[in-house]
């Protein structure tokens, strides 16, 4: 048998769509979910060796080459900009980048330059770039929802998926981003070298995606 591909999936919820994915390909997963602190996994009817990572080092494992494939959303694709192939949309992972501040906050009145915080600021950057807007970008790293409730921040760029975060903490969405989901990403010299695997695994996925 060839050398497995090896894929890197986002730990958490994307590994979990990403499992129910293979099985409904037919796969047996069963070291996946017996996996207890175990980082690689084996997925022996499609000779997959399964890596569990974060989401920004799936992209950096897939840009080095030593992960063929990986599972990753785009919010992160977005933030790092790799060089690599993404393939396919796989529709799970679903939320949306949105800019929002506390309820009812003039965001665009006057002229001096705001504060915005986020734990993407390469995405910000580029969204406020695009308004020819000058504005701070403060780095957080989780719950950023917390930057405008202490003042930090006139307004953040995250995640919103149900709302609720926001919604619970007196802040409400001023303009939406961009739209979110999962992506199956492919190393530009896996795709050249295993082309034939890697394009056969693509199609399935595809094809049960598609319906
Ligand atoms: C994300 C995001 C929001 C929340 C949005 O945070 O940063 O806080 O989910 O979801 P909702 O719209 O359904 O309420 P996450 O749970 O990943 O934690 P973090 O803030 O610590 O990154």
């Amino acid at each position: 048998m060839n050398k497995p591909l090896r894929i890197a999936l986002t730990k958490g919820r994307l590994e979990k769509d990403t499992v129910k994915l293979m099985e409904s390909l037919g796969y047996d997963c069963t070291e996946l979910h017996e996996k207890g602190r175990r980082l690689i996994l084996y997925v022996p009817d499609a000779n997959l060796e399964v890596v569990l990572a974060k989401a920004a080092d799936v992209i950096t494992y897939v840009e080095h080459g030593v992960c063929d494939m990986g599972v990753v959303g785009k919010d992160t694709l977005m933030e790092m900009n790799g060089k690599l192939f993404e393939m396919v949309d796989l529709g799970f992972g679903r939320c949306r980048f949105a800019l929002a501040t506390k309820k009812d906050y003039p965001f665009y009145d006057g002229f001096g330059v705001k504060t915005i915080a986020s734990k993407y600021p390469n995405v910000t950057r580029n969204f406020f770039e695009g308004k020819n807007m000058d504005v701070d970008i403060v780095k957080i790293e989780g719950s950023v929802e917390l930057a405008p409730l202490l003042e930090l921040a006139d307004g953040i760029v995250d995640i919103v998926e149900t709302g609720t975060t926001l919604k619970e903490n007196g802040l409400e969405v001023v303009e939406d981003i961009a739209q979110i989901s999962a992506r199956l990403i492919v190393n530009t010299v896996s795709l050249k070298m295993r082309q034939q695997e890697i394009e056969s695994f693509v199609q399935k996925v595809e094809e049960k995606i598609n319906g």
